[in-house]
């Protein structure tokens, strides 16, 4: 079959019946600040070396800093954070007033609730449609308690 026949809206509701994990792509530009969004397209890829990947919209505002940095961090979110998750996905200008985080001694930004933290290397990034899929080599991570996973499924959060 060649040629699409799949439109946006039926493309997401298909897509919506894969249910994941939520996290919030951290990073800081080169002023200093800040920049998070939300993101469910994670994925762990390679073992060896360590590497993950995770798609990033064009039009995202944290673009331009994941371009131009060497390093981003992925939070994955636990399941009392679903407020968190829908404030770095509304295009809020000041999204990280009033949140706690800090920048760890190497400038990883990490959210501090999150429930695991992955702070990866930019290792490639290849340009896929409307996107650039970011692969991060992970050079190390931890988990932050023993909570529960903030879930996504057809447009909704869950938890498990
Ligand atoms: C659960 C969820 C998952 C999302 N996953 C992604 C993603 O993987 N990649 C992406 O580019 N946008 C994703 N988005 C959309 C962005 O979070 C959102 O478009 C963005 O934050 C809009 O504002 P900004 O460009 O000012 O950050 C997701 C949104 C939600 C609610």
């Amino acid at each position: 079959v060649t040629g699409t026949s799949i439109g946006p809206d039926d493309f997401r509701r298909v897509c919506g019946h894969f249910a994941t994990g939520v996290t919030i792509i951290t990073t800081i530009d080169a002023q200093r600040r800040p920049h998070g969004m939300t993101a469910n397209s994670f994925a762990s890829v390679s073992l060896d070396p360590p590497l993950i990947s995770v798609a990033v919209d064009h039009a995202a505002a944290i673009f331009p800093a994941l371009e131009a940095g060497a390093q981003f961090t992925v939070n994955i979110l636990a399941d009392s954070q679903e407020a968190l998750s829908r404030r770095f996905a509304e295009g809020l200008d000041e999204r990280f007033d009033g949140v706690a985080w800090h920048a760890d001694g190497t400038g990883h930004v990490l959210l501090d609730a999150a429930l695991a933290y992955l702070r990866c290397d930019k290792w490639g990034e290849i340009p896929a449609g409307d996107h650039t899929v970011f692969i991060g080599r992970v050079i190390s991570g931890e988990v932050n308690g023993d909570g529960k996973p903030l879930l996504h499924y057809q447009g909704r959060y869950h938890a498990l």
